[in-house]
């Protein structure tokens, strides 16, 4: 249309129409290179619609924020577990895992791959930002949740995610919060076709160690990935609830946080009464058993509003202790809830003992881990046996954790144990190798 009309025209004199038409052509090119090249920059550089959080900063938020690029820029590794309380022995492990994915980055070498699992509110978000600040890595954070709905566009969105992960300098810890809600088996009929299809997207790009990203997973239920995920991890963390210790550094941190500071700093808008405060501290750890490091940071919050809420600013010892009152309440009413939803099996199962190393299952009240595989396999050949025997299903017993009034340990379900091992051996045989003990097909 446009080189009819250029064509047709009379031009004046000095203006030929051949040249023109190598303009509308050179402009008409040069918006399209730059409408591709755009594209290319947002598929490359631009954050995937996956990630919903980022450390990573574009040009133009550069240019948006430079205050805040500048000191991004020029800000110093912290400490990985600043304001993370953890036990010591926790602690140990991934300040190791800190140091290693630090030097991994400077080295360039091959990032490990972490699973960290435990109840809600233990930390793993909290620690998993703070390894990437620490390593001078960049961080971005994706939740298992985003990826379902996505449908058929999951997959794309999948390749996006590495692609633009290959693209940091500083190398990039991808965190997948709630992992358990796409990562799991894939055998399972109740996931759909394109979750499927997403999951093996995202298990053909994590196949390799990689130099560029980082895999931190974060779970509640791990027990529930599929069995390749899990092949994929290289170090698993487990983040039970704090013990009573940690707890007494959790409240004493939070107190210091959202009471004594406001109450001592600049504008004073907070005043506190006169008080023994370290005592106050250790009997509110006392009163917190059960509760999660995300149930006591908000405990300092209820205290902080409290005060802001009273007519004279003053936060009393009584406002303190109400509230705490209240987050027991609160908490033991979610116990309920939680021991509501439990099938019958999983309600005979028992809190983990306070700053237990080993916990996970659903919500983390669960046998600790090393147990429940040991219970199992103890369980599982005679619930065979009886099976055989009956010639039907049996179901299992109401509470694994149950010992004999003895002391002893358990007698055979099944006839006895040379039976039990008979059967298990033949199933050896059938199989080649044994499956894995939660049933993941292989
Ligand atoms: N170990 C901890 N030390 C200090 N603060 C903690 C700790 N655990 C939790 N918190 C507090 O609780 C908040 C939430 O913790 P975080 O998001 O890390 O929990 P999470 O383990 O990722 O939980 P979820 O499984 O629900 O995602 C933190 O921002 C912090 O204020
Ligand atoms: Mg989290």
């Amino acid at each position: 249309m446009l080189f009819l009309t250029v064509a047709s025209c009379k031009w004046p004199k000095g203006i030929r129409p051949d040249r023109l038409t190598l303009l509308a052509v050179g402009v008409y090119s040069a918006r399209n290179a730059t409408a591709v090249a755009g594209r290319y920059i947002e598929a490359r550089l631009g954050k995937p619609s996956l990630v919903r959080e980022t450390s990573r900063f574009t040009v133009a938020e550069a240019i948006k924020h430079p205050v805040k690029t500048a000191k991004r820029l020029k800000s110093k590794p912290q400490d990985a577990l600043e304001g993370v309380v953890l036990s010591p022995s926790l602690e140990e492990r991934v300040r190791d895992i800190a140091i290693a994915t630090r030097n991994t980055r400077q080295n360039n070498g091959l990032y490990r791959n972490i699973l960290m699992y435990g109840p809600p509110g233990t930390g793993k978000t909290l620690f998993a930002k703070k390894l990437a600040v620490h390593s001078g890595m960049d961080y971005a954070i994706m939740t298992g949740g985003d990826v379902a709905p996505m449908g058929r566009d999951g997959v794309t969105a999948m390749h996006k995610v590495f692609d633009w992960a290959g693209t940091s300098r500083r190398g990039l810890l991808l965190f997948v919060d709630e992992a358990d809600a796409f990562l799991r088996k894939r055998s399972t009929e109740k996931i759909s076709e394109d979750l499927r299809s997403t999951l093996n997207a995202f298990l053909y790009r994590t196949g390799e160690q990689s130099s560029k990203f980082m895999l931190v997973l974060a779970s509640n239920q791990p027990e529930q990935f599929d069995w390749a995920i899990n092949d994929r991890i290289d170090e698993i963390v487990n983040f039970a609830l704090p013990g009573p210790d940690e707890r007494e550094r959790l409240v004493r941190l939070y107190f210091d946080k959202y009471v004594l500071q406001p109450a001592t700093g600049g504008r004073q808008r907070m005043k506190l009464a006169q008080f023994d405060y370290g005592q106050k501290c250790s009997d509110i750890a006392k009163r917190t058993e059960g509760m999660s490091g995300r149930e006591i940071s908000k405990l300092g919050v209820a205290w902080q509003a409290a005060a802001y809420s009273s007519e004279d600013g003053v936060l009393t010892e009584a406002m303190i202790d109400a509230r705490v009152g209240d987050a027991v309440k609160q908490h033991l009413q979610k116990m309920d809830w939680l021991h509501g939803d439990e099938e019958p099996q999983a309600k005979a199962f028992t809190l983990p003992p306070a700053g237990a190393t080993a916990g996970g299952g659903k919500m983390g009240f669960n046998l600790p881990l090393g147990e429940a595989s040991e219970a199992q396999d103890v369980i599982a050949p005679f619930l065979e046996v009886k099976e055989e025997q009956e010639g039907g299903s049996v179901p299992p017993p109401s509470d694994i954790n149950a010992q004999p009034a003895d002391g002893q340990s358990a007698p055979p379900v099944g006839k006895d144990c040379d039976e039990a091992a008979k059967v298990e051996a033949k199933k050896e045989d059938k199989t080649g190798s044994p499956p894995p003990k939660d049933g993941t097909p292989v």
